[in-house]
């Protein structure tokens, strides 16, 4: 014997990256997943699925929200940001590497990259909170992500790295 279960769905509206997405989801459908499998962004990363690791870290309204503890029908009025929205328009096709893009890069702050998102994300709006955090402060802004790889080192000094070229662009564009 089957048993067969319906659920309702909800017609949801996200808005992610600036792009207005229509899913249809169930009550239950938390926003890492809807992002993940309904957006088709696979840039969020879902390591714990438990609010500990961040991998999963959005921007949510510019704050930085695990995204595996928020329902996707919570985020309807809200403007979301994944890591694939981070980079900056140049007027080109593949647009420029935002600061803490540029700076992960310069200073080899991912090693096998899963956890890399959540911190890009928690960085950028770390330092829009504080632009010229101290080395105990940058540690600080990261002490809520788990890198597997245990790259803090270079983390911490991406994220300094970031404030500079995010000081530079200001002095270039002043
Ligand atoms: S997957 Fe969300 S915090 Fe780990
Ligand atoms: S770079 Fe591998 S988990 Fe952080």
């Amino acid at each position: 014997m089957t048993t067969e279960t319906t659920e309702q769905l909800h017609d949801v509206r996200l808005h992610v990256n600036g792009a207005v997405h229509e899913v249809r989801v169930p009550a239950r459908r938390l926003l890492s997943d809807a992002i993940r499998h309904d957006c088709g962004l696979t840039g969020t990363h879902v390591g714990c699925e438990h609010g500990v690791c961040g991998a999963c870290t959005v921007l949510v309204d510019g704050a930085p929200v695990r995204s595996c503890l928020m329902f996707a029908v919570s985020a309807v009025d809200a403007e979301i940001t994944t890591v694939e929205g981070l980079t900056e328009d140049d007027g080109t096709d593949r647009g420029r590497l935002s600061p803490v893009q540029q700076a992960f890069s310069d200073c080899h702050g991912l090693q096998c990259g899963f956890c890399t998102p959540g911190f890009l994300t928690t960085i950028t709006a770390g330092l829009r909170e504080n632009p010229e955090p101290t080395e105990d402060e940058a540690r600080e802004m990261i002490a809520g992500n788990l890198c597997r790889c245990t790259g803090y080192q270079n983390i911490v000094k991406s994220v300094l790295r970031a404030a500079e070229i995010t000081a530079e662009r200001e002095e270039g564009s002043a």
